[in-house]
């Protein structure tokens, strides 16, 4: 609730974006937490927020356990935040019981998981395993500036990328408590969930060019509207995401649309579309991506548009580790719960540290399955018993050989 009161000025919900002053204000609040609780915080060339915990046999690789405090724009206070938060507490409670843990373990808020101004997500989490590339930090925003740029501005070192990056196998293990953000564990009268897989994206951001005419003079027939091109594409998107193949299915969003000159009575002459595909069945994603592809292709030829599809990004499908899944379902029956196995249909930091260590995750409830707007709830109860299922995984999984 301290971290919600933290919002950026004149925006919606409890918008805290990444690059914001309030974003800003909330890492400085966090680490504060971080330190409060007795960790050793450091601020990675990534900016990702680093506490660490000393563990008894410092020669083993740290226990990870993190989650992200930017939100969308107009979003609720709970995704992320959660899970930043619950990890310092079990943090708290483990540094008072010196020597509790075998691992070191480190808690970490990564940078800006949420989708940014530049089209792409998980910034911290993407960098510590050597997947922010150059040319994500060539990506430019409305204004021109470059990934790159806000990231210098804000106090990061680009430059530096190579030396946070974490090498495979050097973690024990990552986990990460989240919100649901979906409504199964509230429908099956469930605390706790532990995640089967996290589904993959497909990102695409679509251009679609025609000409700006004159709206009161140019004939229906000679125009090459963006707009109308674009308004095919949304209309596709939803057809696709819609569609069922051998028991696969996903979903379809276009989320995002500017116009230019967009303007009352001028023929739009261009329209940027961001399209994302979602399923945790990689075949469904391969193939729907084609199928966006085809739809591209044919409203340019159809409507004398030039569209050009470029894929932001395209993750796949990402398990959970099998043995931490079995791990953490004991872990959550310890502490009285019954949990419920479901796949993740939002993405997470996770995703992408699973290239380099075992991961689980740990749901709790969202009220009414309501998420990415400021409704989002999770109660008070709720988070506390996600917090002591972490707890309890973090034990288990320290005395676990993987
Ligand atoms: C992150 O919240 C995502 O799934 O987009
Ligand atoms: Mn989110
Ligand atoms: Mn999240």
């Amino acid at each position: 609730m301290e971290l919600s009161t933290l919002v950026e000025d004149g925006q919606p919900g409890w918008t805290r974006r990444v690059f914001s002053d309030a974003y800003k204000q909330s890492r400085a609040l966090v680490k504060t937490m971080m330190q409060v609780a007795g960790l050793a915080v450091t601020l990675d060339p990534a900016g990702n927020l680093i506490g660490k915990l000393g563990g008894g046999d410092p020669e083993l690789p740290p226990l990870v356990v993190g989650s992200h405090s930017d939100t969308v724009s107009a979003g609720g206070r709970f995704d992320g935040m959660v899970g930043v938060v619950a990890a310092v507490e079990v943090a708290r409670i483990l540094a008072g019981h010196g020597g509790a843990l075998r691992h070191p373990l480190w808690i970490v808020d990564f940078l800006g998981e949420e989708p940014n101004q530049f089209g792409i997500s998980c910034l911290g989490s993407r960098a510590v395993t050597g997947h922010l590339t150059a040319e994500h930090l060539a990506l430019r925003d409305e204004t021109g500036a470059s990934l790159g740029d806000a990231l210098r501005t804000s106090g990061c070192r680009p430059d530096e990328l190579a030396s946070t990056r974490w090498p495979d196998g050097s973690l024990h293990a990552y986990l990460e408590l989240h919100i649901e953000q979906g409504a199964r564990l509230e429908r099956a009268g469930r605390q706790i969930g532990v995640v089967t897989c996290i589904a993959g994206i497909s990102r695409a951001s679509i251009d679609i060019e025609g000409r700006a005419d004159h709206a009161g003079t140019t004939p229906m027939d000679l125009r090459r509207d963006a707009l109308q091109g674009a308004a095919e594409l949304v209309l596709g998107t939803e057809v696709i995401g819609r569609v069922q193949e051998a028991d696969e299915d996903g979903v379809a969003t276009a989320g995002r649309l500017l116009v230019e000159p967009n303007s009352t009575n001028v023929v739009p002459a261009r329209a940027l579309l961001n399209v994302e595909l979602r399923s945790v069945f990689e075949t469904w994603l391969r193939n729907r991506s084609t199928d966006l592809e085809t739809l591209a292709g044919r409203v340019a030829s159809s409507r004398s548009l030039a569209v050009t599809v470029q894929w932001v990004s395209q993750g796949d499908p990402v398990p959970c580790d099998p043995r931490l899944r079995r791990i953490l379902s004991q872990s959550a029956a310890r502490v009285g719960t019954v949990p419920l196995e479901l796949p993740s249909g939002a993405s997470h930091d996770a995703a992408h540290i699973a290239r380099i260590a075992p991961i689980a995750m740990l749901f709790i409830p969202s009220r009414d399955g309501r998420s990415h707007c400021p409704e989002e709830w999770s109660d008070p109860w709720e988070v506390t018993l996600g917090a002591k299922a972490l707890l309890q995984a973090v034990l288990d999984v320290d005395g676990a050989a993987l």
